[in-house]
């Protein structure tokens, strides 16, 4: 382990966050706004945001719930139908209003009863996408029920990914909360217009932090966490300084109720920690020089956006810190990610 006891970095961005909406949203921005410069929000609302009217409106109620002063920017997606209008998203981008268009397999996971059953069907869609330099995020599982749920991404690699990739050669594309080695060596393998966000959680629990011993709904979420293997090539991926993988916490927030149930929802809200658990991580591997890469300077740079202004400073604290176990929200609590650890790493926004 290395000797240091403090690192400031540029201001980390979230490349995959979950703000829901109404009193959700409310409850859950101020910690997004904490730490994060900007974060890219995903589009899965009830009903998903599919038009630019769509993303409009929720980038005001967004705005409206920032608190005095703040200077957080969201990023809006469009969530990708087979009826999405190729003209809308092409004019929603260059606008500045969007900065990426989303992609669910139809049921794959929370709020994606619209996503896409037919690929085939959105090529239209990706070509003008392709032309106009608009970025597609990917959840990347195929949904059929025959294929095994830990097997799913692996899937989506070999019959939806590598197909469209042949088809789509410039149209820039980002495999969103990879969580399997198969994922990383793809990655890895391509040279252009493919890059891969990696979930703090992802980088910390595998999936007997999940089922052994009890099951502990609170580290469900999808894509399912994977066996250790898959575990430590994501790790190495995010420590290796690799332009390629960058920082999206896939923070999303349900109420403990709805996760502790017979048919719970799948969802890990981490944004509150990310930074800390990062840092730990990071440092664990003796990589703490590769951290701002990771969750500053390689999601800007792959998406062409300049850098935040802001820094931020972490401080190796000899006394654990303590955060929150759970969030109010009006309705109910959101239990907060626990990785397992004592929080050492503070983090403080300097101006
Ligand atoms: O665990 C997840 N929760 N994975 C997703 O892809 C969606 C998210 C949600 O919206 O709750
Ligand atoms: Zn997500």
């Amino acid at each position: 382990m290395t000797n240091i006891k403090e690192l400031i970095i540029t201001q980390p961005d979230d490349w995959h966050l979950h703000l829901r909406d109404g009193d959700m949203l409310n409850s859950v921005l101020p910690h997004s706004e904490n730490h994060f410069g900007r974060a890219i929000i995903m589009p899965n609302l009830v009903p998903p945001v599919v038009t630019s009217q769509d993303a409009a409106s929720y980038k005001a109620r967004i705005e409206n719930n920032l608190s005095k002063g703040s200077d957080f920017t969201p990023l809006m997606t469009l969530y990708l139908t087979e009826k999405t209008d190729a003209a809308d998203v092409v004019n929603a981008h260059g606008s500045g209003l969007i900065t990426a268009v989303k992609l669910y397999p139809a049921g794959a996971t929370t709020n994606s009863d619209s996503g896409v059953k037919n690929i085939e069907n959105v090529y239209g869609v990706l070509e003008a996408m392709s032309d106009a330099g608009v970025p597609l995020l990917m959840h990347g599982e195929v949904t059929n029920s025959e294929v095994d749920i830990f097997d799913r991404e692996a899937r989506f690699i070999e019959t939806v990914l590598a197909p469209l990739r042949q088809r789509f050669p410039d149209l820039k594309m980002t495999m969103e909360h990879v969580t399997t080695k198969d994922g990383v060596d793809y990655v890895k393998s391509q040279d252009k217009n493919l890059a891969a966000s990696l979930t703090t959680h992802h980088l910390i629990i595998n999936r007997n932090h999940l089922l052994a011993g009890g099951i502990r709904p609170h580290y469900y979420c999808l894509p399912i966490a994977k066996r250790e293997v898959h575990r430590l090539a994501l790790v190495e991926a995010a420590i290796s300084g690799d332009g390629r993988f960058f920082l999206g916490t896939d923070s999303a927030p349900h109420l403990a109720q709805d996760k502790e149930s017979a048919c719970g929802c799948a969802g890990v809200f981490s944004s509150i920690n990310t930074m800390s658990c990062l840092a730990h991580v990071f440092e664990e591997n003796n990589a703490l020089d590769n951290l701002e890469g990771f969750a500053s300077l390689n999601g800007p740079a792959y998406y062409g956006l300049p850098l935040n202004k802001k820094k931020i400073r972490l401080i190796k604290q000899d006394t654990a810190i303590e955060y929150p176990e759970q969030i109010d929200t009006p309705n109910g609590v959101v239990q907060v990610f626990t990785p397992g650890f004592a929080f050492h790493w503070s983090v403080e926004i300097l101006s």
